[in-house]
């Protein structure tokens, strides 16, 4: 299971990445325009690239095919780590296959069905983002649906891998484990919720005050 990070924040992902479990980067439009004022979105983009030196998903706002087609051109053009988002709609549909055709690789994003699903495979994108907080957010609950895909995909043989997006708690990660899902991409403060227990900290205390009694050195 790959371990993408969903933000734009270089120190979250600089973070992140010492901590040697981070495969790839997701940004959006609302993640990048969190960091405003902090330099130009294609150098931000560039610097992730190098830090990660994984997928790194940035996405297009052209409405049409061939707005979509120009743009992806140009943020594919920054590193070659660079995977288009494109949103799952019939003009991004579209754009998907020319871009696969280019060479160049898509994750079809805002998936919200099996069916979008199906056709983000069909027209061949690297990867498909089912936003999961989203639909529990709409009282749908979000797993099932990659559940869902996973079955699907199962029955074929697609390259299309399948990340879990719009993630907001640990669980959801555990699920999308316990799922099949090929990719979670989680924010920060999730990750920094996955590594926390308060048995560890109780833990790690205990042995440290008993090491203390022994007053020896390691
Ligand atoms: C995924 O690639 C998106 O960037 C992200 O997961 C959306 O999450 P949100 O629903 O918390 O905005």
């Amino acid at each position: 299971m790959k371990f993408f990070i969903d933000t734009a924040n270089v120190d979250e992902i600089r973070e992140a990445a010492s901590l040697g479990i981070l495969d790839g980067v997701t940004t959006n439009p609302t993640l990048l325009s969190r960091e405003k004022g902090k330099g130009d979105f294609k150098d931000i983009l560039k610097e992730i690239c190098e830090i990660v030196k994984g997928p790194v998903s940035a996405e297009v706002v052209g409405q049409d095919a061939d707005t979509m087609v120009e743009e992806a051109r140009k943020l594919a053009a920054i590193d070659e780590h660079i995977v288009i988002k494109i949103p799952l709609i019939k003009e991004g549909l579209k754009a998907i296959g020319r871009l696969k055709a280019e060479g160049i690789r898509t994750n079809a994003t805002l998936v919200f069905s099996a069916n979008q699903a199906l056709l983000a495979a069909k027209a061949g994108a690297s990867f498909l983002s089912p936003f999961v907080g989203r639909l529990d957010d709409a009282s749908h609950y979000g797993m099932d649906l990659i559940r869902q895909i996973v079955a699907i995909f199962d029955n074929y043989d697609f390259d299309t891998e399948i990340i879990v997006a719009s993630v907001r708690n640990p669980l959801h990660v555990v699920e999308a484990a316990l799922a099949g899902a090929d990719v979670v991409t989680i924010p920060f403060k999730v990750i920094e919720q996955m590594i926390k227990h308060p048995l560890t900290d109780v833990g790690v205390k205990r042995f440290l005050d008993d090491w203390k009694k022994l007053g020896a050195k390691i």
